[in-house]
């Protein structure tokens, strides 16, 4: 049986954390097995592959080149990521493009010595171009298959987007029935500033009565009410992002004793201006205060790296020791939809990497 681990999880006593310092602490960053649990797999969709697959299905572009593409890569916010975020998912027409897009992607993942993945896809841009929802289903599915073979475990969230309205995602739900076993949940993605989760309570309590795991975006670039109305109305597992929960001390009190999950994407954040600086970042502040927080890349094409340079970046910027780096990845680990057994193996090998440096 799958299911999330609420327990905080501790460290065996016999690692001597002190003892992983600077190249020593990078090169567990490296090698040590990694859970990734927000990641938009159109998020992942490199300039090359965007071009070559938009000329292939004759689907123009609104930039000449890949290099282009590339220099449009500032954001003042999170919308102007998207409005590129959506005209580069339009490139994406085939079940050969989706696993080209999720193979790429697993590619990656690996070198980064991810062994656990929760993708999210955002369904609606696609089905809303005339794309069939099993073309989708499809290609990730191949995708999925592929890593499994080479050790990546991979799973499929279904995102609503919130710019839509609640009917739209009502049809989209309905429109997932019959993929039920191609996915291991919904979620709530887009734009959030104006689009509060509880605009979406009755869809989400419709995909609880599934059995189904729900997540949300909330409190990324919206308030920490958000952050409070996720857990409330729409009653998720994990709130993605959810770093404005800092402007709310009481919340952060009930996240703590709660073990809320906040999947936190730090080049993601420094990319869309939700911090001005990495070393700005509120990470290392929840980490102390108890929250169950972990790294993520959310849209790693867009933001400048995958996992592994989500850490490295991270770890450099807030000067993070060997046990906030170990803490996080046995967050990722515990938050992960996966079996018992599975986890323990997971932390077996973390334990081991982490040991084996302190030697
Ligand atoms: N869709 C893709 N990336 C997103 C993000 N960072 N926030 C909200 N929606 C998204
Ligand atoms: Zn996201």
């Amino acid at each position: 049986m799958n299911f999330i681990e609420t327990q905080k999880p501790e460290p065996p006593e016999d690692i001597d954390f002190e003892a992983i310092r600077g190249a020593k602490l990078q090169a567990v960053m490296r090698a040590m097995p990694k859970a990734e649990l927000h990641m938009h797999i159109e998020g992942s969709l490199e300039p090359e592959l965007m071009f070559e697959l938009a000329q292939r299905n004759r689907v123009s572009l609104p930039y000449p080149s890949v290099e282009a593409v590339r220099e449009a890569y500032a954001f003042d916010d999170l919308q102007s990521f998207l409005d590129l975020y959506y005209a580069g998912a339009s490139a994406l027409v085939t079940e050969d493009d989706f696993f080209a897009l999720g193979q790429a992607y697993c590619e990656r993942a690996l070198a980064d010595g991810v062994v656990h993945s929760e993708v999210f896809v955002d369904l609606q841009t696609h089905t809303m171009r005339g794309v069939d929802i099993g073309v989708v289903f499809r290609g990730l599915e191949r995708a999925v298959h592929w890593a499994a073979q080479q050790g990546l475990q991979l799973k499929l969230i279904v995102c609503f987007l919130r710019h839509l309205s609640e009917e739209e995602a009502f049809k989209t739900l309905e429109a997932c029935l019959p993929w039920r076993e191609h996915f291991i949940g919904f979620g709530l993605d887009s734009s959030e500033r104006g689009h509060p989760p509880e605009k979406f309570s009755r869809v989400f309590a419709s995909c609880r009565e599934l059995g189904v795991m729900v997540v949300a975006h909330a409190g990324e670039e919206g308030p920490a009410a958000y952050v409070s109305t996720a857990l409330d109305d729409l009653q998720v597992a994990r709130v993605d992002h959810g770093v404005r929960s800092i402007d709310d001390a009481a919340l952060m009190q009930r996240l703590a004793s709660e073990r809320v999950p906040l999947t936190v994407c730090p080049l993601s954040n420094l990319k869309l201006c939700v911090v001005d600086q990495l070393s700005d970042h509120p990470l290392k502040h929840m980490l102390d205060a108890g929250l169950a927080v972990m790294i993520n890349s959310d849209d790693p094409a867009y933001f400048g790296g995958y996992l592994l340079e989500n850490y490295l970046q991270t770890q450099a910027a807030l000067q993070l020791g060997a046990r906030d780096i170990w803490q996080l990845a046995a967050n990722a680990f515990s938050a992960s939809y996966i079996s018992q057994e599975q986890r323990e193996a997971h932390m077996t090998q973390l334990n081991d990497c982490f040991r084996k440096a302190a030697q």
